[in-house]
């Protein structure tokens, strides 16, 4: 027998059903409550309030659990690849090994864009923020192929179109480096597997061969992992809002990236190493800096400190940590700002304040040290979030319209003046 929730307004009483996920997640179905009530709810930020049901990704924020399709993230990160994982979110299932030689040649058969995104491109200053140059030229890739904007794909079209961008993010991403450095831009390689045919995209030199780096290519695959998809997330929630209304997989994504831009959100990758050579330059007093983001007067938060969801810890920080740790380590880097990060999160694991409120390492917190050690400029990280992303975001796009699911308008309460006559200027 499934849960009722009773609620009682001006004396009436409503019951609506409760539903139960396949990890036991509750919620109160509140699609009847209007009608018959009058009210809304009423829930700023989304903090309680779920916008679907979905089969991808589990959280438990409590535990420290994320899982893609069943599947926990410390075995993904530790077995799987980025195209393996990103074929499993999409399709919901592991590839056999046919299934993932055809998914991955496919992808390598549209890794080039049309000489003509060049020209947008070139349009862009060199000081132009990479994440505003991807969501440009993702949205641009509508006007390249028009027929992705009929919401009425064939589900072949719809495959096309994802192995489109799949296929072009990477080259859109290293393009858009290359564009703010004022270097040439490199080509695709399709001898290379996806990330060493990135790795060379952005660090390539027409006048050296370039060599990948075995060891930064496990790091890199390892990073796009834990990134690929985190259920309703901001961004994924603005690709399925975007999507809902029927616009393309592109626009939807163009969207997402934008709001991934936020330091909030995937921002936090650049705003975190940003903080750490700020201590750094400042004498390296992680105490002082701890003590400003406990100050309600000083604007200075941790970045890469809290989570919505995550009130333990996050299980990607545990696993890129380590990884930092390795990759450093195998590349012979000694970073004073990875002792700064552990120092602020021994401080702040230590604190009261950050105790008492549940703030602990994000997945943004040591990323961003693994990019540099990779070579990655800064303003590249949330870049690197992006192309990790981009499967999840597929996945829930492909997901939304698949269940058919209405167009996203939430309600709200007014709280503005009440009805009033229009004053003639010469009067007011
Ligand atoms: C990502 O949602 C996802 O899944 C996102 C993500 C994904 O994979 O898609 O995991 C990726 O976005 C990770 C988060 C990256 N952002 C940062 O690292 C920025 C710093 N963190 C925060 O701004 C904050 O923790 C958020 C935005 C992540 C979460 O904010 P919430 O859930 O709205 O919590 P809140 O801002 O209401 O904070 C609760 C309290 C407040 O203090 P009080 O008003 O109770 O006194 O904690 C404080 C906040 O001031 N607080 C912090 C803090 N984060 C929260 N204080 C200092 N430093 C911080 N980092």
């Amino acid at each position: 027998m499934s849960e009722i929730a009773e609620i009682i307004l001006d004396g009436q009483s409503y019951k609506l059903p409760v539903v139960e996920g396949t990890e036991n997640e509750k919620a109160i179905d509140i699609n009847a409550l209007r009608a018959q009530s009058g009210y809304i709810t009423l829930d700023s930020g989304y903090k309680n309030t779920g916008a679907t049901t979905s089969a991808i990704t589990f959280l438990d924020g409590e535990k420290g659990i994320l899982s893609y399709r069943g599947y926990p993230i410390e075995q993904l990160a530790e077995k799987s690849n980025f195209i393996e994982v990103a074929y499993l979110l999409i399709y919901g299932v592991l590839p056999t090994t046919q299934e993932l030689e055809d998914f991955s040649n496919k992808i390598k058969m549209h890794t080039l864009v049309n000489e003509d995104m060049r020209k947008i491109l070139d349009g862009f200053p060199s000081a132009a923020h990479p994440m505003g140059i991807l969501s440009a030229l993702i949205s641009s890739l509508t006007a390249f192929y028009p027929e992705s904007l009929n919401p009425n794909q064939s589900k072949e079209e719809v495959d096309l179109s994802i192995i489109r961008l799949m296929a072009k993010l990477p080259t859109i991403a290293a393009w858009s480096y290359k564009n703010s450095v004022g270097h040439p831009v490199n080509y695709p390689n399709n001898k290379l597997d996806y990330a060493s045919n990135f790795l060379q995209m952005m660090f390539a030199f027409p006048t050296e061969d370039y060599e990948v780096n075995p060891v930064v290519v496990d790091a890199l695959n390892k990073l796009l992992i834990l990134h690929a998809d985190h259920e309703q997330n901001c961004s994924t929630s603005t690709v399925r809002l975007v999507g809902s209304a029927n616009a393309s997989l592109y626009s939807s994504v163009s969207a997402g990236i934008s709001a991934l831009w936020g330091p909030l959100h995937g921002g936090a990758n650049q705003a975190v190493i940003e903080m750490l050579e700020q201590i750094k330059a400042d004498g390296g007093d992680s105490k002082k800096f701890i003590a400003k983001a406990k100050d309600k007067d000083d604007p200075f938060r941790l970045m890469g400190f809290g989570h919505r969801v995550y009130k333990n810890f996050d299980p990607r920080a545990k696993i890129i940590k380590k990884t930092a740790d390795d990759v450093l380590s195998a590349l012979g880097i000694n970073d004073p700002i990875l002792t700064i990060a552990k120092e602020l999160e021994e401080a702040a694991l230590n604190d009261p304040y950050f105790v008492e409120r549940k703030l602990y390492p994000n997945v943004d917190f040591y990323s961003g040290i693994i990019y540099r050690a990779l070579g990655i400029p800064t303003d590249m990280f949330t870049v690197m979030f992006a192309l990790g992303r981009l499967p999840g975001w597929i996945a829930q796009w492909k997901e939304m319209r698949e269940n058919k699911e209405p167009i996203g308008r939430p309600r709200q309460i007014y709280i503005g003046e009440t009805e009033r006559n229009y004053v003639p200027i010469e009067k007011r």
